[in-house]
């Protein structure tokens, strides 16, 4: 297994992981319709990619030479004093989930961001996401914020927890 920055050719392998995990995850906590409309594009995708910002990042996990995990991440987007960085989306392909793939996602973003100067961090999840809380309780989170989901039309009754780590250390 190893974690690096995902290139312009990764754009398939992502969109394949989103689309396929997030059907396996969201299936019956969103609504129907948001999930029956996921479609893979890679084209928007690599687009991403190309005009990335500078105080931004991306990085695959393969597992046995197959990209089979992606972690975004960043500057915390909305000006957190406390909570400086942020990993906006954390994925790992169902079959491959358990390997540890999420554990180095998190320890490379981590260490990422210490780089920039950055060594707190928050992680939003939806507060139905057992999987997800679970695996960010497990690294040592905090539950510090709540918030209504904002991103989905017809998902606005959700809500999202924040977890945090006011040091990063023991995640690098
Ligand atoms: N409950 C408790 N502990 C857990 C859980 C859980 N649900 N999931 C993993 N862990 C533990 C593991 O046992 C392991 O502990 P250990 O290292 O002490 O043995 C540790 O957490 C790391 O586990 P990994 O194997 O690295 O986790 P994985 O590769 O499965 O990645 C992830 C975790 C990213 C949550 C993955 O399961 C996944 O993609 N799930 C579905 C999608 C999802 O919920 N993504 C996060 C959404 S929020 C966002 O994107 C910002």
């Amino acid at each position: 297994m190893r974690v690096r920055p995902a290139t312009l050719d990764d754009a398939e392998a992502i969109e394949r992981i989103r689309v396929e995990t997030w059907r396996a995850t969201y299936r019956g906590l969103l609504p129907d319709g948001l999930i029956d409309g996921l479609r893979e594009n890679a084209d928007q995708r690599r687009e991403r990619l190309r005009s990335q910002r500078a105080d931004q990042f991306s990085f695959v996990a393969e597992d046995a030479g197959e990209v089979a995990g992606y972690a975004l991440g960043g500057s915390e987007r909305t000006g957190d004093a406390e909570y400086r960085g942020e990993v906006y989306a954390i994925y790992v392909l169902p079959a491959h989930q358990g390997k540890g793939l999420g554990r180095a996602l998190i320890r490379e973003s981590a260490r990422e961001l210490a780089r920039r100067g950055l060594d707190s961090l928050v992680i939003w999840v939806l507060r139905e996401n057992e999987v997800g809380r679970g695996f960010y309780e497990r690294l040592g989170g905090r539950a510090i914020r709540e918030k209504p989901l904002e991103e989905f039309p017809g998902a606005a009754d959700h809500i999202e927890i924040g977890y945090g780590w006011s040091d990063t250390s023991p995640l690098r």
